[in-house]
């Protein structure tokens, strides 16, 4: 039997990700239609030998409560959120709650990071790990560019054996382009390292007088296990060529929903059964594959029938929530979610976008490489354009770019725009582009409002 724990830090964190964190817990900010940690959980309980799903987080129970019952119901495998009192880093809730997670002698857990996306290789970690009796722990590892490496968890690796002999988390120069993904394999034994690491850090606290120090239960799991560890042939690293990313900006949920959206094409496609460039009219009882594109000309005429099974242009891939009403003549994609109750009118184009919950999308307005948030309204003739911030394809290995706001010279660098939640963005013709960013605080309460 196998378990596996999501980390999701608390409303603290995620502040890249702001406005969108206020206003959704960034665990629960939909991908593809999905809550960023239900791909975490979907590539979990396909695993049959995973039979319990533990978050820990910093959020409230009443703010995961929700999700957990909706996760419960539609997959076949325990689900519970533990609430961490305080943020205890990487390792200080996963040891917390070792007990949980040790309850029915697993031979295993996952651990994830709730904010990495990838197409979650587990079923190859396990046996990864599994095949190396004295591994206590197994990190996925990805190729970065030597550039881009510094602003993750960089290890060196025996490549006869796989066996990490030098990690270093964040380092100020380069180590190597091997990085941490935040996806590991462990075995119950790690609880033995980390008690050791929780009894040097307790002695620290209490010998001086603990002020200004953090919580004695932090922990790094990175710096209190990973870097312990590495050299003593416990711990390993598989190396994956699949697409994997951390989700910490605007820009990078774009970019993951791009990404989703591909690998969930089956999904996509029930409703979309295949690329259709109108007028096209498919009879109901033919089969037209997925991958076929379709077109024809003079067909004009019939759009009204036509529309009713396609009601709109879908440029894949495309999400599309069964509640949201998108007119016939909006042309919507590639790389598009649209979430539930959202409004899209008449000549509507949008591509490479979210759309949030209960937005709407007025009359021939154009939406592009942006964040539309929940129940806000773009209003006619507007266009509303962010500038992409995709890997640099020119550079093998490249990942995102998680860029701040700003500049060190206070200038906003370009990435995704993104239209709050509540934000009104009319009337005719108005155009922002460029990463900015329209946000209205509401009079009715802070905008962390499940920090409360
Ligand atoms: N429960 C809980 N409590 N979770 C936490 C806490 C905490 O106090 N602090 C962070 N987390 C969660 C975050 O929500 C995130 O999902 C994950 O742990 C990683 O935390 P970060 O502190 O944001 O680290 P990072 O993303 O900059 O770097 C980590 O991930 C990289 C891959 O994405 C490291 O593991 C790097 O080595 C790695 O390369
Ligand atoms: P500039 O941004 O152009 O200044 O590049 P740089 O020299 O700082 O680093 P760059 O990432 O371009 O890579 C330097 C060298 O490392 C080149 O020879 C690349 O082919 C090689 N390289 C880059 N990324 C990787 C990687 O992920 N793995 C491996 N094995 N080699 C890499």
């Amino acid at each position: 039997m196998l378990k596996a724990v999501i980390l999701i830090g608390g409303p603290q964190k995620g502040t890249r990700f702001r406005p969108l964190s206020l206003d959704t817990p960034k665990p629960l900010f939909p991908i593809a239609g999905l809550p960023l940690i239900q791909h975490h959980i979907e590539a979990c309980a396909k695993l049959e030998e995973c039979k319990e799903i533990l978050i820990i987080g910093a959020y409230t129970t009443n703010t995961m409560s929700q999700f957990v019952n909706d996760m419960q119901k539609e997959y076949h495998v325990i689900i519970r959120y533990l609430q961490e009192f305080t943020p205890l880093g990487t390792g200080g809730g996963l040891y917390h709650f070792r007990d949980q997670v040790r309850a029915g002698n697993p031979a295993a857990f996952f651990l994830l990071n709730g904010d990495v996306c990838a197409d979650f290789p587990l079923k190859e970690l396990w046996h990864f790990h599994e095949e190396r009796p004295n591994a206590l722990v197994t990190i996925m590892g990805t190729e970065a560019t030597r550039q881009q490496s510094v602003h993750y968890g960089s290890m060196v690796r025996d490549t006869t054996t796989q066996s990490v002999s030098h990690y270093v988390e964040k380092p100020n120069s380069y180590v190597s382009t091997l990085i941490n993904c935040g996806v590991y394999v462990c075995s119950l034994q790690v609880f033995h390292t980390m008690a050791d690491a929780f009894q040097k850090k307790q002695d620290g606290f209490y010998s001086g007088n603990g002020q200004g120090s953090p919580h004695p239960g932090y922990m790094s799991f990175e710096q209190d296990v990973l870097m312990t560890l590495a050299g003593t042939n416990k711990l390993y690293a598989m190396q994956v060529t699949t697409w994997w990313s951390q989700v910490k900006t605007a820009g990078s949920a774009i970019y993951a929903n791009r990404h989703y959206l591909e690998l969930h094409r089956d999904r996509v496609s029930k409703d979309n059964p295949c690329t259709i460039l109108p007028d096209v009219f498919v009879h109901p009882t033919a089969t037209v594959d997925s991958t076929a594109v379709t077109n024809r000309h003079y067909l004009e005429l019939h759009r009204d029938r036509v529309s009713k099974d396609n009601p709109c242009t879908i440029l894949p891939d495309v999400f599309v929530h069964p509640t949201a009403t998108v007119d016939s003549t909006a042309v919507i994609g590639p790389n598009v979610s649209i979430g539930a109750g959202v409004t899209i009118k008449a000549g509507v184009r949008i591509k490479e976008s979210i759309i949030l919950n209960n937005a709407t999308v007025h009359d021939h307005a154009l939406v592009m490489y942006s964040v539309v948030g929940q129940e806000a309204s773009v209003g006619e003739w507007s266009r509303v354009e962010g500038t992409p911030s995709d890997p640099d394809p020119n550079k093998p290995f490249a990942k995102m770019d998680n860029t701040p706001l700003f500049n060190t010279d206070g200038r906003l660098n370009p990435s995704i725009t993104i239209l709050g939640p509540l934000v009104v963005f009319y009337d005719t013709q108005w155009r922002i582009w460029g990463g900015a960013i329209l946000y209205i605080r509401t009079p009715y309460g802070p905008p962390d409002k499940y920090n409360e």
